[in-house]
């Protein structure tokens, strides 16, 4: 049975004080976090203030993948183990768009990410264009293959994958059952075939897309989903914590 996760991805939202207290809000809330990882992804500058308080574990949004150096700007996976900062985005499609990142990029960030010990949402998806031309499936296997070269299983054991449709995200359209149901088993059957079938069944794959308080709980029943990355409706309690009771 694997656990479920759900991670609030802030983007670059929210002021320090609103920041703050929607951090507090919800690490004071009844949320359950024995049934499964919750996970806030703030904006880097509150990371470190974020991580001190009580409550729930805090993952950065992005990373630099040298171990140090004159890489003005960037963060390492080092920095963020220092802080006590746990977990890392990697490919989330909004830094493969806008900061151009290719596939080699997020390679290099996904290796010194788990070579450092954190715990990476490693996300992947496909374009509009991509899915109405039929070719999605291949698209996002082939991302997945070229992000987890040269990682061996040890190493997979600490990612999340998940399945965000660009289409989707932002947009307030979300994938049907049939489109989730079948992206997520064919990520499933490549991690069984890149690595085994013992870490395809317990690698956890969860949907990001426009889940909100609304449809999460049929999202989240969905075969070989396990969870969400949720961006928009993260931004306020109420919203997120009904997407957590949702579970
Ligand atoms: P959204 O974003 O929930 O606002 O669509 C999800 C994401 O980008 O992780």
């Amino acid at each position: 049975m694997r656990k479920k996760f759900i991670g609030a991805n802030w983007k670059m939202n929210l002021l320090y004080e609103e920041a703050i207290k929607l951090f507090a809000d919800l690490s004071n809330s009844t949320l359950n976090t024995s049934e499964a990882d919750i996970v806030v992804f703030p904006s880097s500058i509150y990371l470190s203030e974020l991580s001190k308080m009580p409550g729930l574990p805090v993952g950065a949004q992005d990373l630099y993948f040298a171990d140090s150096g004159a890489f003005t700007g960037g963060i390492a996976a080092r920095q963020l183990k220092s802080i006590s900062c746990k977990y890392v985005l990697v490919g989330h499609s909004e830094r493969r768009i806008t900061f151009f990142e290719t596939d080699e990029v997020i390679n290099l960030k996904l290796k010194s990410a788990v070579r450092n010990d954190l715990k990476v949402v490693f996300c992947c998806g496909e374009s509009l264009g991509i899915r109405e031309s039929k070719k999605h499936l291949e698209f996002v296997t082939n991302q997945l293959m070229q992000g987890w070269k040269d990682l061996d299983e040890t190493e997979m054991k600490n990612c999340i994958i998940a399945y965000e449709p660009i289409w989707a995200i932002g947009t307030g359209l979300n994938a049907s059952k049939m489109e989730i149901e079948e992206m997520h088993g064919t990520i499933r059957r490549t991690v069984a075939s890149c690595f085994s079938h013992s870490l395809s069944q317990s690698i956890r794959i969860v949907y990001g897309g426009s889940c909100n308080q609304h449809n999460a709980s049929d999202i989240f029943s969905f075969n070989d989903v396990d969870g969400g990355l949720i961006g928009g409706a993260s931004l306020e309690f109420d919203s997120f914590e009904k997407i957590i009771k949702s579970l």
